[in-house]
C-alpha cells in the first residue's frame, strides 16, 4: 500500500523527519524556510503533494483560511506543541479534520524556563551577564546589582496545569509559598499544600512572584493589564512563558519603568518573533526566544508524540492519544 502522504511545515530534530521519511511520502523542510507563515502556502503545499497529514508546529498560520484551503485528502493536523492557539479548531471540525498536540512530554522542560527567568529577574542575572561581556565589571561591591530573594516570598501561579504544578515543585525548593489560580480547585494531591484564590484581586495581592501558565487566544487576550498589575504588590516579579498575547505589553512597561514591577522574565511574546520596542531599552527584562521546550530530548519526544498521533489516524485508523479537535 501506498504511503501517505505528509507535509512537514519545519524542520524537525534528524530522528523525526527519519521516522517520518520512513513512515510517510514525507515532504520535509530541510531549511526551515519560512513558508509555515503563510497559511495560504501551507494549503497550496499540501495541495501538492495529496497530503493526509500536516505536521505543523507553534507559530504556523493554520488559521481558518488556511483550513479551508487544505485538500479534501487532509485527514489530520499534528501540531509539534503543546499549545494550539495557531490552529482554528473550528475550521478543522468543521472540514472533519483531526487535530492533536504534545502533552506532557514538555512538562519539565517549560517549567525549567519559568524557573529560570523567575530566577534570572529576581536575581538581576541579565544586567550581571551584560556588564560583564560589556567589559564594564571594576569587581564584587557590596551594593551591585541587588535583586530580591525568592525564599520565603509568595508565588502566585496562574493556570495550574501540570507546567504549574511542575513549576510549584521546583520553587518549594527554593522555599516558596505556593499559591495558584485556576478555573477551579484542585483536590489536595495536586495541590500539594498550593492555596487557591477564587478571585483575580486575591491571587493577585497575594503574588510577590507571578507566573503565569495561560493558553493563548481571545480569552486570555491581555489578561495581565495595568488594572491587574496595579494589584500586585509593589517591587512583584512577572514571568511568563505560557503565550504572549496573555499580557498587555504597554501596561508591563509602565511597571517596570515605574519599578512597580521590579523585574520581568518573558519566553513569548504578543505576535512574536516581533517584541514590543519597549521592551530593548529596559535593563529589568530578561528576553529569551521561546525557549521553554528547547531540549534535545524534549523536541525528540514532542515530534515522537506528534508521528503517534498521525501514525494512529492516518496508518492504523485508531483515534489518536492527543485530540483536541
Ligand atoms: C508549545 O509547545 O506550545 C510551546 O510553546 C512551543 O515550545
Amino acid at each position: 500500500m501506498a504511503k501517505p502522504a505528509l507535509l512537514v511545515t519545519r524542520k524537525l530534530p534528524p530522528a523525526i523527519e527519519a521516522r517520518a521519511a520512513r513512515d510517510y511520502a514525507a515532504r520535509l523542510n530541510p531549511q526551515d524556510e519560512p513558508w509555515a507563515t503563510d497559511g495560504a502556502e501551507i494549503a497550496r503545499r499540501a495541495a501538492e503533494i495529496g497530503a493526509a497529514g500536516v505536521l505543523c508546529a507553534a507559530g504556523d498560520r493554520m488559521d481558518a483560511a488556511c483550513i479551508g484551503a487544505l485538500p479534501a485528502s487532509v485527514k489530520a493536523i499534528a501540531t509539534f506543541s503543546v499549545g494550539f492557539d495557531h490552529v482554528d479548531l473550528a475550521a478543522a471540525k468543521a472540514r472533519g479534520i483531526a487535530v492533536t498536540n504534545t502533552p506532557e512530554v514538555l512538562t519539565e522542560a517549560t517549567a525549567q524556563i519559568a524557573l529560570t527567568l523567575l530566577l534570572m529577574a529576581c536575581r538581576r542575572a541579565g544586567e550581571g551577564e551584560r556588564l560583564v561581556r560589556a567589559r564594564q565589571w571594576r569587581g564584587w561591591a557590596p551594593t551591585q546589582l541587588l535583586g530580591l530573594t525568592p525564599e520565603g516570598k509568595r508565588l502566585g501561579i496562574l493556570g495550574f496545569g501540570r507546567i504549574g504544578r511542575t513549576l510549584a515543585r521546583m520553587a518549594r525548593g527554593l522555599g516558596m509559598e505556593i499559591h495558584y489560580r485556576d478555573l477551579r480547585r484542585l483536590p489536595p494531591e495536586l495541590e500539594q499544600g498550593a492555596i487557591w484564590h477564587d478571585t483575580d484581586e486575591g491571587f493577585l495581592r497575594a503574588s510577590q512572584f507571578l507566573s503565569m501558565h495561560m493558553p493563548g487566544g481571545e480569552a486570555t487576550r491581555k489578561w495581565l493589564n495595568a488594572e491587574r498589575i496595579a494589584l500586585l504588590p509593589r517591587g512583584a516579579i512577572v514571568v511568563n512563558s505560557g503565550r504572549g498575547g496573555s499580557v498587555d505589553d504597554e501596561a508591563l512597561i509602565a511597571a517596570l519603568r515605574s519599578g512597580h514591577v521590579f523585574a520581568a522574565g518573558l519566553d513569548v511574546y504578543d505576535g512574536e518573533p516581533r517584541i514590543h520596542e519597549g521592551y530593548y531599552a529596559l535593563e529589568n527584562v530578561v528576553l529569551l526566544p521561546h525557549l521553554g521546550s528547547a531540549t534535545v530530548e524534549t523536541r525528540d519526544a514532542m515530534g515522537h508524540r506528534a508521528l503517534d498521533n498521525l501514525d494512529a489516524i492516518l496508518l492504523r485508523g485508531e483515534p489518536p492519544r492527543d485530540r483536541v479537535a
